[in-house]
């Protein structure tokens, strides 16, 4: 993250971070529907982002939100049925879709069911052509990319020293994770970075030691991929909690965390 120093939302806590992403959602959905007509949105899977969707799709956003010009996507997913637990679509459905008026149409869902990792990927990419219009060898540009962060510093399904990592030209690989023993399906770094706004939700403890590396440390993306994650020509902004911030936490004040700065109820 040497290049241009990332923007940083500090929150308290988990609530505060998906607060202070669903007014940025909010912000973002409407002003891509005044400009493009639509809103195209690449969710995150994990557990982090489950409170951002429900808030979204609860009384205090809903009507800030132009549903019917929605278009959700997803960042990566895991190879298993849509209903299995572990799939980030059914995450991403009980949080948020089964409780938010998005047109069924408008739905995009990898197909991680798919006996074939690599034919998954491959109709993927097929999907992200038909919606964003692309000739060949061109790149979506997301209007928002949500990512989380692993306590390794992975994001998406972009892992440490993983051949997804090199990927140049697909928008969407099965990329084979050893630790796991198998295959997940995820959007590549290219497109990743051609997103016109990029935001990290980041929470938790765990986190701490990578961010921290990540934010401030050598540039060792291979090791780190989150670093790999620097838009082209769009933003990128990490909403971060105090406990995840604890390391990158030593402010001006010198005081840390108890000099908080507050904005949206974040500090
Ligand atoms: C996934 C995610 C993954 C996730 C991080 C953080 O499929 O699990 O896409 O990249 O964002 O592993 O997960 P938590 O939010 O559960 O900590």
């Amino acid at each position: 993250m040497k290049e241009s120093p990332a923007d940083i939302a500090r929150c308290l806590d988990l609530a505060d971070v998906s607060r202070h992403a669903a007014e940025e959602f909010v912000r973002l959905a409407n002003e891509a529907t005044v400009a493009n007509g639509r809103f195209t949105v690449a969710l995150s899977g994990g557990s982090t982002p489950k409170a951002l969707y429900t808030l979204l799709a609860g009384n205090a956003f809903r009507t800030r939100i132009p549903w019917e010009k929605v278009h959700v996507f997803w960042g990566d997913e895991r190879c298993v049925p849509p209903d299995h637990a572990d799939s980030n679509f059914r995450m991403v459905r009980e949080s948020f879709l089964d409780h938010a008026p998005i047109p069924k149409e408008n739905i995009h869902r990898m197909h991680g069911e798919e006996a074939d990792p690599g034919k998954a990927a491959t109709s993927y990419e097929a999907t992200l052509g038909e919606t964003f219009g692309l000739a060949p060898g061109q790149l979506p540009r997301f209007d928002l990319v949500l990512l989380g962060m692993g306590d390794d510093g992975h994001t998406a399904s972009l892992f440490p020293h993983t051949a997804a990592l090199s990927e140049t030209k697909s928008l969407v690989v099965a990329n084979y994770v050893e630790k796991f023993g198998t295959h997940r399906l995820t959007l590549t770094i290219p497109v990743i970075n051609h997103a016109a706004q990029v935001i990290f939700l980041i929470s938790g403890g765990s986190k701490a030691a990578a961010l921290k590396e990540v934010l401030e440390g050598k540039e060792d993306p291979q090791r780190l991929p989150s670093q790999f994650i620097q838009p082209v020509t769009g933003k990128i902004l990490f909403i971060i909690d105090h406990a995840a911030g604890t390391g990158t936490f030593s402010s001006p004040e010198g005081q840390g965390v108890k000099q908080m700065r507050s904005q949206y109820g974040c500090f």
